[in-house]
């Protein structure tokens, strides 16, 4: 099965942080595919800009450097193709040098995209720098990247900065897991079957689990991730956008306003989440190998490294069902899945054959994608009546041959901007919701003064989200099970 590969508008693109990591490891390897697979046309521009002081071809070099790094595999001949459409201009982001360069580089009569990949204290002030110099035109597209914000103050003066310089529909928000095929085929799973919809509400779902598992650490990332968290960097934006995919209405057509304003519904219908149902880890030093404290060089660092947390979402559909979510770093396994635990039967007709463990709808986020459906069945043989449970099990790669190979994130948000489609990108009042419902929790546990309990490494985290479940008579799924 072979997906068509439709080209794209001839565009400008512009690269803020063009030097820097997250451009070098895959904004430019993923628009190198894109160019690989024939959707970037002859007309596309990729335009990088930071501050260093180097011309074209260094900027080449670098990016050949980086392929080699981050897409093995890549064809010689095709980067050298790829590269006639990469330019370089020096730009300070926040002074004068380099902004009239930029301006006469671009075209008047192609999609113009700007892409700050860079932190976002330089947000406001480069669309600002845009807006001065005459390039932030009415069809212009800016990108910005997370985190969007570190509370709720933070992300609505990051919304203002950019709304006085461009309108809300020009204005793409990336969280890069919207770009997963997964977590779209979540929508398609949802919406596109008439199967799983009559039954998806409390009166035949018992609980759903939410699991972001990690293996890598915060080695190299720990100025940035100590100061943020596993609350902020992956439960305010990656877990609360499954989340959302998982409970929103269907929305009456699949089109970027009626996608988001069925999100943002569930966001508002977010409960406050008690303290105790929440717990909190860092992973600790073991066998000669570094901990979390180390990694971040903070030795009295009460910052999570492991969060999971039971969330109830007030409204007609799900009163009742809580919502598990967990995520952390250095875990067993990197597995990432929504589990939907639907209720057991209501009465057996089956005596004497242990306790029913009913059906669980998996959706396999990564790696492995695919979904399984765990159903009972009859265990095979003559003589007594047993059940056992079996799984209908669908993985993407059998059924889909090559083209499940999906392509990274990034390719496709990055050709959702360039085609003008906001469906895929959070939406201001989303990104605000998302912080108003987070900001009180961080709070609580910053007042008492908590600490995180620590988890070994290679484990599912600590004992206390194990508490969480049994508490309530139930069982995560295992991790790297
Ligand atoms: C990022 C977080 O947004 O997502 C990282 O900042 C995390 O901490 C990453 O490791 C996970 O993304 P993926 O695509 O590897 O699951």
């Amino acid at each position: 099965m072979v997906s068509r590969v439709i080209p794209v508008e001839p565009f400008d693109l512009v690269l803020f942080g063009a030097t820097g990591d997250l451009a070098q490891r895959k904004i430019l390897p993923g628009l190198y595919h894109r160019f690989e697979v024939g959707q970037m046309p002859d007309g596309a521009r990729i335009i990088g800009t930071a501050r260093s002081d180097i011309d074209n071809d260094g900027f080449r070099d670098q990016v050949r450097k980086s392929m080699e790094q981050f897409a093995p595999g890549f064809s010689r001949e095709t980067l050298d193709r790829f590269l006639a459409h990469v330019e370089y201009v020096p730009v300070d982001a926040l002074g004068e040098a380099g902004w009239s360069d930029l301006k006469e580089r671009m075209r008047e009569d192609v999609v113009r995209a700007f892409y700050l990949s860079v932190g976002p204290s330089l947000f406001s002030g480069i669309a600002q720098r845009l807006h001065d110099a005459g390039l932030a035109t009415p069809d212009s597209r800016i990108v910005v990247e997370k985190p969007f914000g570190h509370d709720l103050a933070s992300a609505k003066a990051l919304n203002e900065g950019l709304r006085a310089c461009f309108e809300e529909h020009q204005i793409y928000r990336i969280d890069h897991y919207l770009g997963k095929e997964t977590v779209q085929n979540l929508m398609a799973l949802r919406f596109a079957n008439s199967l799983f919809e009559p039954l998806w509400n409390s009166t035949h779902i018992d609980h759903v689990q939410i699991t972001v598992a990690e293996t890598v650490s915060v080695e190299g990332r720990g100025a940035y991730y100590d100061q943020s968290g596993a609350m902020r960097d992956m439960v305010q934006n990656h877990l609360v956008q499954l989340l959302c995919l998982t409970a929103m209405e269907p929305p009456s057509k699949f089109s970027p306003n009626a996608v988001r304003d069925e999100k943002v519904k569930v966001i508002e219908a977010l409960e406050p989440v008690a303290q105790s149902d929440i717990a909190r880890g860092q992973y600790r030093a073991e066998k000669g190998e570094d901990g979390y404290v180390d990694h971040v060089g903070n030795p009295a660092s009460r910052t999570e490294s492991f969060i999971a947390l039971k969330v109830h979402i007030g409204n007609w559909r799900w009163a009742g069902v809580p919502f598990y979510l967990r995520t952390g770093k250095r875990l067993r396994a990197r597995e990432s899945e929504i589990a939907v635990f639907f209720r057991d039967p209501p009465h057996t007709i089956f005596p004497n054959v242990g306790p029913l463990h009913g059906n669980v709808l998996v959706i396999r986020l990564q790696p492995d994608e695919g979904i399984t459906l765990r159903t009972t069945i009859k265990d095979p043989g003559p003589g007594g009546f047993r059940l056992s449970d079996v799984a209908l099990d669908m993985s993407f790669a059998d059924a889909l041959g090559a083209e499940a190979q999906a392509p990274d994130a990034y390719e496709r948000l990055i050709m959702d901007v360039i085609r003008g489609d906001q469906t895929l990108f959070m939406r201001g009042d989303e990104a605000e919701a998302a912080w108003a419902w987070v900001d009180p929790i961080i709070q609580g546990w910053e007042q008492r003064g908590d600490r995180p309990s620590r988890y070994d490494q290679g484990s599912s985290g600590p004992e206390e989200a194990l508490m969480l479940m049994h508490r309530d008579g139930r069982r995560w799924r295992q991790i790297g099970g």
